[in-house]
C-alpha cells in the first residue's frame, strides 16, 4: 500500500495511528534515507503508544528504550552502525519482542536478523513538503496493522 504524505503532520497521524494499535511482539521495520521522515514518523508512533519518553535518534546506543504508564516497552532501534552479524545477534530481539513492539530503523543492514514477520515502511523524498511512504505486510498480524494505516491514511478519522 502506498500513502503520499503532504507534510510532516500528516506523516505523524499516521505515526500515531500505528502507535495506538501496536502490541506486544509487533515489528515495524523503517527504511528510508535522511530527511525522509523516519525520526516525524515514530514520534507519531511513540506519541499513539502513549510514551512518556521523547523520542531521540538511538545513532550511538542503537537501541532507545521508552515507557508508558504500564509495563510495556517501545523499543526504537538503529540499525546504521551496526557492521557486524555477531554485534546485531548480541542485540536480543527475542527478548524485546516478549517486552514490547520493535522499531527497526534501517533493517536492510541487519544482516537477515529481521523476523519475517512484520510491517515494512519505505519512506521516501518526493519534494519539501511530499514523502511517498510504501506499507508492505508481511504475516496476518501485519495484514491488521496495514488496515490501521489504510484507514488513517483514507478513512476520515
Ligand atoms: N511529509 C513529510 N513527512 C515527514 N517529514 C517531512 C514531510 N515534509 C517535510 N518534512 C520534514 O522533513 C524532515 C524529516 O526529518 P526526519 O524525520 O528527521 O527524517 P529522518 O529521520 O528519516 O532522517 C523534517 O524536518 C520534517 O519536518
Ligand atoms: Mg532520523
Amino acid at each position: 500500500m502506498e500513502v503520499f504524505s503532504r507534510g510532516p503532520e500528516q506523516t505523524r497521524r499516521i505515526g500515531m495511528r500505528l502507535g495506538g494499535a501496536l502490541q506486544v511482539g509487533d515489528v515495524i521495520c523503517l527504511q528510508g534515507d535522511l530527511g525522509a521522515g523516519k525520526t516525524t514518523f515514530v514520534q507519531g508512533i511513540a506519541q499513539g503508544w502513549r510514551s512518556l519518553d521523547a523520542v531521540s535518534s538511538p545513532t550511538f546506543i542503537i537501541v532507545n528504550v521508552y515507557r508508558r504508564g504500564d509495563e510495556a516497552r517501545l523499543f526504537h532501534m538503529d540499525a546504521y552502525r551496526l557492521d557486524s552479524t555477531p554485534e546485531a545477534e548480541e542485540l536480543d530481539l527475542d527478548s524485546m519482542l516478549a517486552q514490547g513492539a520493535l522499531i527497526i530503523e534501517w533493517p536492510e543492514r541487519m544482516n537477515g536478523l529481521v523476523p519475517d514477520e512484520r510491517l515494512w515502511v519505505s519512506l521516501k523524498h518526493i519534494d519539501e513538503e511530499e514523502r511517498e511512504m510504501k506499507f508492505k505486510s508481511s504475516g496476518k498480524r501485519y495484514d491488521n496493522l496495514l488496515e490501521v494505516i489504510r484507514h488513517a491514511a483514507y478513512g476520515g478519522d
